[in-house]
């Protein structure tokens, strides 16, 4: 990710990771995001096959629509920018109650499992040594913000989104945490966490893609929400600069305030300030329950 921007209107939040105009709007004048000397954003359909995962609410949360396996099984997870890992219920021993049916991947023709011994287990985030009888890659992995924690199995599937004029976009060979051994302290109940962190084996890293975007409608008849992946680059838009860190990390370096309707919320611009050598600077969780 070279550059990124981050900018709110009303109760929308957009935020882009290259340079971007959400679809929905972009056509009208009226429109927040109209830009006039944008250029027209697709002069052909192949501009619009790209990975795109509508986002609904439930309860509290904006979660990611997909599809998992083969025949693919529409899933939820919550869209997680400073996570490592895409992770969900799954193959279940000790599972929580989720509202949609749990992934089950002796039904699916392409579930792949990996070897503790792999290059792809060692390079996997939360990945755990080769330490048993077990010969596939295991993890295990706790979120102290959300009392979440989930334990499994590495393995490899089709992860089925949509593109930009609803054609469905597979992505094969996705690494993924089947989680068969899961815990949801709070009761959030969703079936997993789509991490889109900049580290290799987040959905992001995995991808082919330098970009994606997401924005966020608080009211869904002003908008749809939406994240997308290697949306593509429009220009006209301010920026902001990423600082290059190992841990995956995004963190905005010259961010000089929160602004909520036009009006700056008193904050020191310090607290944004960015040091060299990783300390400091804003970092934008989605994941997390809290600012
Ligand atoms: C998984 O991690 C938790 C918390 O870090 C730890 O308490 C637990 O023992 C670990 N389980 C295994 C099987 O490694
Ligand atoms: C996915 O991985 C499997 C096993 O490694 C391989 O046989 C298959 O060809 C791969 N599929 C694609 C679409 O790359
Ligand atoms: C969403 O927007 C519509 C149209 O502007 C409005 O009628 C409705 O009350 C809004 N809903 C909420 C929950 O704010
Ligand atoms: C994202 O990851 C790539 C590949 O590891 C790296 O080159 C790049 O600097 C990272 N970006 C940030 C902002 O850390």
């Amino acid at each position: 990710m070279a550059s990124a921007m981050v900018f709110s209107i009303s109760r929308v939040i957009l935020v882009c990771f290259a340079f971007c105009l959400p679809l929905p709007l972009q056509g009208t004048p009226e429109s927040p995001f109209h830009n006039p000397n944008a250029k027209t954003f697709s002069s052909s359909e192949d501009d619009l096959f790209y990975p795109l995962s509508p986002v609904v609410q439930m309860g509290k949360h904006n979660l990611m629509k997909f599809g998992i396996g083969t025949p693919p099984l529409e899933t939820f997870a919550i869209p997680d920018t400073a996570s490592n890992l895409v992770w969900l219920q799954c193959g279940c021993t000790n599972c929580y109650t989720q509202t949609s049916p749990t992934f089950d991947p002796k039904k699916s023709s392409t579930y792949e499992s990996i070897k503790c011994s792999s290059d792809n287990c060692k390079n996997t985030a939360y990945s755990t040594n080769c330490n048993g009888l077990d010969p596939d890659c295991s993890y295990n992995l706790s979120f102290q913000d959300i009392g979440t924690s989930s334990r499994g199995h590495i393995a490899m599937e089709t992860l089925t989104f949509q593109d930009g004029l609803n054609r469905k976009y597979p992505m094969f060979n996705m690494t993924f945490g089947c989680g068969q051994d899961n815990k949801d302290t709070f009761g959030f109940k969703v079936p997993g966490i789509m991490g889109l962190s900049n580290h290799s084996s987040s959905l992001i890293g995995q991808s082919s893609f330098i970009d994606f975007s997401y924005i966020f409608f608080s009211n869904a008849s002003i908008g749809r929400s939406e994240v997308r992946i290697g949306f593509p680059p429009i220009t006209g838009h301010l920026t902001t600069a990423l600082a290059p860190n190992s841990k995956g990390l995004y963190i905005f370096k010259d961010v000089d305030g929160i602004y909520v309707e036009g009006e700056k919320v008193d904050i020191p611009e310090s607290v944004f300030g960015y040091v060299e050598g990783e300390s400091g600077g804003l970092i934008i969780d989605t994941g997390a329950t809290f600012t």
